[in-house]
């Protein structure tokens, strides 16, 4: 399982290995405030700091820990966005993030891409459980995922800690057999 990274494909998109050609794209991305408002990370201010972006990523897949897609719209070499699993366990849970630069937002993008990680993390990754906290005022990343079938399981009080504030999120999260159900 995984030995070579997996490409996926939507009607729109590629999802694609994250890699050193993408560096100008994963700057664009994360060096955007409004990208990274609900983030417990700092807006990227310039690329090397983004190299570090792109080397987590990598290592993830490389230890079988996490695996996270570039998203390209199809035919193009760049990255608009990325999605993937953080981190999963065979058979049990993996928590999923994703982020798309803001002149893409809200034409169903990321939408079209979780279906297809959620199904790749069902079928072949055997996940059981996708969970997603999200920030409170994400209203974007809350309306999606209620739109692809997950639930909400309430407040997790202060359960991030960053830039020296405690932040309550709300736990959002799909089951296979949701899935089943539908
Ligand atoms: C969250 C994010 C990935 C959504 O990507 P997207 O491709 O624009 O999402 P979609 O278009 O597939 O769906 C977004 C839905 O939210 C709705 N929406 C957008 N902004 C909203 C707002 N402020 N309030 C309520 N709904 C909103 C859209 O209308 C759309 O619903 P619809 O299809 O019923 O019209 C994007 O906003 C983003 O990159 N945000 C920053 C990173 C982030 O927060 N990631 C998630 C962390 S949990």
């Amino acid at each position: 399982m995984l030995d070579i990274f997996p490409i996926l494909h939507t009607d729109r998109l590629d999802l694609v290995e994250i890699k050193q050609q993408h560096l100008g794209d994963i700057f664009k991305l994360f060096g955007d405030n409004r990208v990274t408002q609900f983030y417990n990370i700092v807006t990227l201010s310039n690329e090397s700091e983004a190299q570090r972006f792109i080397d987590w990523f990598q290592n993830r897949f490389v230890e079988k820990l996490g695996i996270r897609w570039g998203i390209s719209l199809k035919g193009s070499d760049s990255i608009i966005g990325t999605i993937g699993f953080n981190n999963f366990t065979k058979r049990h849970r993996a928590n999923i993030g994703y982020d798309l630069q803001t002149n893409f937002w809200n034409r169903g993008i990321i939408t079209e891409a979780l279906k297809t990680v959620i199904n790749f993390g069902f079928n072949e990754l055997d996940i059981n459980r996708i969970e997603a906290e999200v920030m409170q005022g994400n209203y974007a990343s809350e309306k999606l995922l209620i739109k692809v079938g997950f639930k909400n399981e309430g407040i997790l009080r202060e359960w991030m800690y960053w830039n020296d504030k405690h932040y309550d999120m709300i736990m959002y999260s799909l089951l296979k057999a949701d899935v089943k159900l539908t």
